[in-house]
């Protein structure tokens, strides 16, 4: 397996026999190096703000079947819901008053979902509240994308979970035949003028380390506004959660901290000046999860705004972190942040379409 001392080269020559041997790197002091590398590179090119992003969680109805999430349409032990508009928009001005400068809201695939009061509703938060509206609300037509975006909305996540494209299409059914893959969804939003964030579940059942470097470079190749990656956690009542080990090949890539924690890495020096948000998946499988994403090349922390009372239902996966936990307070974001040297980010941090070239690459 090949070797390179040097992390950085790997922004200027994405090799995929280094990119594989820093995936199964078991010493920790070079793990420790890679994080180190990577903080180095977010430093340079994106500065020490955080940015928040306020997540809104507005609907917990979802048409698709996909065999890893709770919200599966055929999950019937989850409680359905979907906010007003007055609840969005509630939850709007909590996210601007906290600081945040973006809000961001997701939904499952709701077939209710009203597209032309869903703009409405962007348009109001663009206009009276002043944040930034990232969607997150899965597999929409490009009619109604266009809506969206001409009610104001900047950004739009829709991770392709996986580049193992047969895998993808046997745990994410498509509904109907002939549906395209995500990744040309990806180039219709970018075309419509978005900023586009996509990503992959670290460790989902079925995929390997050549699965996982070709997300990676899938990641360079999309030049992607922002990389959102957290480990696939087992949810009990989905067909995945059931039988875990009915896909699992013998290279499978582990869905623990320390693989999450190297992709992100490796996506920071791969992807120099990309948004990256440490997870609520990291944070639910570790107690630092969200300190150590931060550290090993995450800019972005997302805390949630879904009102209390809905948020036990939107359960894409078991203990899902802050649930339980009704607010979270700006001097503990502020304070954690302090500690790691970092500060809460001004305005709306955009993407690197929005914000230049790179700096001068460390040597
Ligand atoms: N574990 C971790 N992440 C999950 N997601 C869905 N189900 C799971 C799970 N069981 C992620 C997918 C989706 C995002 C909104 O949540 O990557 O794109």
């Amino acid at each position: 397996m090949k070797r390179d001392p040097n992390p950085t080269e790997l922004t200027r020559n994405p090799d995929r026999a280094v990119l594989e041997s820093w995936l199964r790197e078991t010493d920790p002091s070079r793990v420790e190096a890679l994080s180190r590398a990577a903080d180095v590179v977010r430093h340079e090119q994106v500065g020490d703000q955080v940015h928040l992003r306020g997540l809104c969680e507005i609907s917990s109805y979802c048409r698709r079947n996909c065999a890893y999430c709770g919200i599966r349409a055929g999950n019937f032990a989850v409680e359905r819901y979907r906010l007003r508009d007055v609840e969005i928009l509630d939850c709007a001005r909590r996210v601007a008053a906290f600081g945040c400068g973006t809000i961001v809201l997701q939904g499952g695939e709701d077939p209710q979902l009203d597209v032309a009061a869903m703009a409405a509703v962007v348009r109001r938060i663009k206009t009276e509240v002043g944040l930034a509206v990232t969607l997150s609300l899965g597999e929409r037509t490009v009619d109604e994308w266009r809506l969206l975006r001409a009610a104001g909305a900047d950004r739009y996540l829709l991770r392709f979970e996986t580049s193992n494209t047969a895998l993808f299409r046997r745990l994410h059914p498509p509904r109907e035949p002939g549906e395209p893959l995500r990744r040309e969804l990806l180039a219709r939003l970018a075309d419509l003028g978005y900023e586009v964030g996509s990503g992959v579940m670290v460790g989902l059942p079925g995929t390997s380390y050549a699965d996982l470097v070709n997300d990676l470079l899938a990641f360079r190749e999309l030049s992607l506004d922002m990389i959102g990656v957290g480990p696939y956690i087992q949810h009990p009542e989905t067909p995945l959660g059931r039988n875990p080990q009915r896909l699992a090949p013998p290279d499978q890539v582990p869905n623990d901290t320390v693989t999450t924690c190297k992709v992100i890495a490796l996506a920071r020096l791969l992807c120099p000046r990309t948004n990256i948000p440490s997870t609520t998946a990291l944070a639910t499988v570790d107690p630092n999860g969200r300190e150590l994403g931060l550290r090993c090349g995450a800019n972005v922390w997302m805390p949630n705004f879904t009102p209390p009372r809905y948020r036990a239902s939107y359960e894409i996966y078991p203990g899902k972190a802050a649930t339980g936990h009704v607010e979270l307070r700006h001097d503990d974001v502020a304070s954690t942040l302090l500690r790691l040297g970092r500060q809460v980010g001004q305005g709306a941090g955009p993407g690197p379409r929005g914000s230049g070239p790179l700096a001068p690459l460390s040597p």
